[in-house]
């Protein structure tokens, strides 16, 4: 019919064959569209779809569900994750489990067939491709979970059973998201609950802290009625090791509070995408900025320092500008209080400061205790007394002294025997310097005072800056 056109137009064989060819590839070109079109329209009316991405909170819900269904565990091509559920079975046999982390079986990346709820389920996990000098942590992931119906129940009751799972297995623990390079919250890991109790400073500082804290997440009214902003800021200072990042911790499991990390010496972070984070937090929750004084020396930084594009103003309007979130806590921890600008710490940023230091020999004798839970008690009361007379007072961290008990895990006599000597061997430790911030409500952590196990023989008087307020 082409040569017969062709011939009619007058043209030459080789025009003839040329037509041909274009008038073939036109009409497979239009079959490949409408085909695809077809396809598409046809997967459109049979075919519900549910896509998660690693960039959302979601996609942790999925994977955990994903890694309790029977199929992850048959899956011929599986990848291994010793974070996703903790709910994971460890692997058996080898002798010594208890002391492996657990290993959580996942589908691969690639394409899955398996059943939910008695329908056909198919799931695509795909990972996006490296460019040149990316960073592989920064490559994202998606996740797509399909089937035959119309209807989007089922895939919405798998979502809901997903994130129900996820929030239960949560429930007993603290998690933490921290930004990532897009400048959005990330859930970077969970743990088990850390009991306040486990945190060895005077119990009064932690009973105020804790009321402190509950008192301001139920009085919202309070704060709208006077129109005060709806914030709470605690700076905890004081030497490296003695319990700041560790008491945070325990005081959001205390609370049932998640905690966002921002790590201010992140390159990626800018003053807008810091603001945006901030004011990306939920409502209920605890804001944690570590060593604070490491991104600001001074006020007249009002530049980045040369290793982060945050400006302290930028800080500054993040922590309380009109976008910040209402009923955050902020908690910043700092080992130099008096490297801090006035206007970071003043009152409505800061609320309360709490001072954390080296270990006094009523910490000392606690943490000893505390080691030993399960030996008799008085016999642990007396070694642990033993023990706090050998450990100079406010000279090593908690950190310290928990180090080197780890070594004597079952040997607590070993441990009194062995601290002589250790501690000689150790460097002796720094004091820490205080600022007083007049209008500040000031705590010592260091302060003699009624600690959870009973104190034996006089407590060592101990340094106090000035008399907690309480
Ligand atoms: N007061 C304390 N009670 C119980 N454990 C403590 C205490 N202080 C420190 N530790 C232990 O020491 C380790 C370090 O503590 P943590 O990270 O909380 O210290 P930090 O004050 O935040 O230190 P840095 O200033 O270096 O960040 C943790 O494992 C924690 O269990
Ligand atoms: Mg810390």
């Amino acid at each position: 019919m082409i040569s017969t056109f062709a011939e009619k137009l007058g043209v030459g064989e080789f025009a003839t064959g040329g037509l041909q060819l274009a008038v073939i590839g036109g009409l497979l070109a239009g079959a490949r569209y409408f085909s695809d079109y077809f396809i598409a329209f046809l997967k459109k009316k049979t075919v519900v779809t549910a896509e998660f991405d690693s960039r959302d909170e979601s996609y942790s819900w999925i994977l955990n569900w994903l890694s309790e269904q029977p199929y992850s565990r048959r899956a011929t091509q599986f990848s291994v994750s010793t974070t996703i559920s903790r709910q994971g079975k460890p692997l058996t046999g080898e002798g010594i489990d208890s002391l492996l982390p657990a290993v959580y079986f996942l589908p691969a990346p690639g394409f899955h067939l398996f059943t939910y709820r008695n329908r056909l389920v198919w799931l695509s996990r795909e990972r996006s491709q490296a460019v040149a000098g990316q960073n592989v942590n920064s490559l994202t992931e998606r996740i797509q979970i399909s089937t035959f119906g119309r209807s989007r129940h089922i895939l919405q009751q798998l979502v809901f059973e997903a994130q129900k799972q996820f929030v239960e297995r949560d429930q007993s623990r603290t998690v933490v998201f921290s930004a990532d390079q897009y400048g959005a919250w990330r859930r970077t890991r969970s743990r088990p609950k850390r009991p306040l109790s486990s945190i060895v400073i005077p119990s009064h500082v932690k009973t105020h802290l804790i009321d402190d804290a509950k008192d301001f997440l139920s009085s919202e009214k309070w704060y709208s009625t006077r129109g005060i902003p709806y914030r709470r800021g605690y700076l905890l200072f004081g030497t490296p090791g003695s319990g700041k990042t560790s008491f945070v911790y325990s005081m959001a499991g205390e609370l049932g509070l998640n905690i966002y990390v921002v790590n201010l010496s992140n390159k990626s972070l800018t003053d807008d995408t810091l603001s945006e984070l901030v004011c990306e937090t939920p409502s209920r929750c605890i804001l944690l900025i570590e060593d604070v004084d490491a991104a600001f020396v001074q006020r007249t930084s009002m530049e980045g320092t040369k290793n982060n594009s945050v400006t302290f103003s930028g800080l500054l309007n993040s922590i309380d500008g009109v976008a910040a979130q209402e009923g955050r806590i902020l908690c910043m921890t700092t080992n130099h209080i008096d490297r801090l600008d006035d206007a970071l710490i003043r009152p409505g940023r800061i609320d309360v400061r709490v001072h954390f230091g080296n270990a006094t020999q009523p910490q000392a004798r606690e943490l000893f205790v505390k080691f030993y839970p399960h030996m008799h008690s008085k016999y642990i009361t007396a070694l642990a007394q033993e023990f706090s007379v050998k450990v100079p007072n406010e000279k090593l961290s908690m950190a310290h002294l928990q180090g080197f008990l780890m070594k004597y895990k079952q040997y607590p006599e070993e441990a009194v025997n062995q601290v002589e000597d250790w501690i000689n061997s150790q460097n002796k430790g720094s004091s820490t310097s205080t600022t007083e911030k007049e209008d500040i409500e000031l705590l010592d952590a260091t302060a003699p005072h009624a600690y959870d196990t009973p104190c034996i023989g006089t407590p060592t008087p101990i340094r106090s800056p000035s008399p907690p307020v309480l």
